[in-house]
């Protein structure tokens, strides 16, 4: 449904505390917590479609999984490494990328058959990346077959699975995480080497429930049968989503008079390096109250500044892949050019999002240049009201509305339902900016 945004920002001291958890670690959380042989319990699990998918899909697997939303508590009961049953339907992972990446490698090592999709745009979205590997791993896995391999899968019993050593073409931590799961099951040493490092929740939640993992540079060898196990008797906290934090830490900088602070927000190395991009821009940016559970959190605060483009790093794009919208909406209210390239991955996201960050920066009468691994963006909006088409990505949706906020400029969304795929409050956060 059409949607108009009219901006308006009366606050200039603003404490966000309600950034929703980390929607990777979530799905994370639920499928290794349901292959344990115990209970675990999560604060701060991100109740959005993407994630509320995945808890769906392990209950049909047959997890008992409960939740506690007063206390803020998911309790998975886990079945242990041998414990799913089938599903009596096709599972459905929304519009979740992630969802059905890694849990199609659980699947590939099961006794029983089972089918995974999704959305329209999962439909739309490459399998072969997981499909082929998993093909020389032994699992017998079918889906629509033209220039890549598209959902739905079926995903049936196979006698014949053996561990596997596999470079992965792209450093992509869904394909490393499918690989990683599939060789929890396997007899001997599955081990998988990254172009480049990308994000690993998956390598530090498997190591807290004791997998036998062991990671060194680029390479991750896991040794299996890996039985999982809980050794915390309290809640595991997931700390909120670094990567919906990012649409408010660019806002704090771009928006000319404004203090915004952001609690309890994760600062995992491979997923906040934007802060050091935006540093390098001349972002004023402090972080306090650093805590390490599983993972480390802070609190972040961000003061309005004077941005300057830059040429980003190659090596950074695989692990700033999905702030990579809203930094070009950064890009905007900068002075000088701001280049990305290397980030060909964008176009296989919820949407073709160099396509779409392209038609953005021109909605709001920006320059930008395509190219087919990036753009090159030169700074400056002019006044005017933009009508975007979201092809249905919540980034690019958030990141729209976040540059109407700072360019006062009303805007027109094609829909926003996307935005609850990962950011289910992200207008009650708006609303509370005044
Ligand atoms: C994710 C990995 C990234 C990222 C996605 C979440 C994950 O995808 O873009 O939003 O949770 O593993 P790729 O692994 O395909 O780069």
């Amino acid at each position: 449904m059409i949607f108009k945004f009219t901006p308006q920002i009366s606050q200039n001291t603003v404490h966000i505390h309600s950034i929703p958890g980390d929607k990777s670690i979530s799905h994370r959380a639920i499928m290794i917590a349901s292959l344990a042989d115990n209970t675990s319990e999560f604060t701060g699990f991100l109740f959005s479609d993407d994630c509320l998918n995945t808890l769906l899909i392990f209950q049909q697997l047959g997890v008992p999984i409960s939740i506690d939303k007063d206390r803020n508590l998911v309790s998975v009961h886990g079945v242990g490494l041998r414990g799913l049953k089938p599903a009596d339907s096709t599972l459905d992972v929304g519009n979740s990328g992630t969802g059905i990446r890694l849990i199609t490698g659980i699947l590939a090592m099961q006794h029983f058959e089972s089918t995974i999709s999704g959305d329209h745009s999962i439909q739309q979205r490459p399998m072969k990346r997981i499909v082929d590997p998993l093909r020389s791993m032994g699992a017998i896995i079918l889906g629509t077959e033209s220039d890549d391999i598209y959902p739905p899968l079926t995903i049936s019993a196979s006698q014949h699975v053996t561990p596997i050593s596999y470079s992965l073409p792209m450093a992509s931590a869904q394909v490393k995480s499918c690989l990683l799961f599939a060789g929890l099951f396997l007899k001997g040493t599955t081990t998988i080497t990254q172009p480049a490092i990308c994000r690993d929740h998956t390598e530090i939640m498997l190591t807290a429930y004791q997998a036998n993992l062991k990671t060194h540079n680029n390479q991750i060898a896991i040794t299996g049968p890996s039985y999982l196990h809980n050794p915390f008797s309290q809640p595991i906290t997931i700390p909120a989503d670094f990567s919906s934090a990012s649409f408010f830490i660019v806002l704090g900088l771009i928006h000319p008079n404004i203090t915004i602070t952001l609690s309890k927000i994760g600062i995992n190395p491979t997923r906040s390096k934007l802060l050091d991009v935006l540093i390098a821009m001349g972002a004023d940016i402090t972080l306090s109250n650093q805590i390490m559970e599983i993972e480390p959190y802070a609190d972040i605060t961000v003061r309005s500044s004077s941005l300057t483009n830059i040429t980003v790093d190659e090596s950074l794009i695989p692990i700033i892949i999905d702030e990579i919208p809203i930094l070009a909406v950064a890009g905007m209210f900068a002075t000088g050019t701001m280049t990305i390239s290397g980030a060909k991955e964008l176009r296989y996201k919820e949407s073709d999002r160099i396509k779409q960050i392209v038609h953005l920066v021109q909605s709001f009468q920006g320059h930008i240049q395509e190219h087919d691994d990036g753009f090159m963006l030169t700074g400056g909006v002019s006044p005017t009201t933009p009508v975007i088409d979201t092809a249905f990505d919540h980034r690019i949706a958030m990141s729209a509305i976040i540059a109407s906020l700072a360019s006062g400029c009303p805007i027109t969304l094609d829909t926003i339902d996307c935005i609850k795929t990962s950011f289910p409050n992200f207008f009650d956060i708006i609303k509370g900016l005044g």
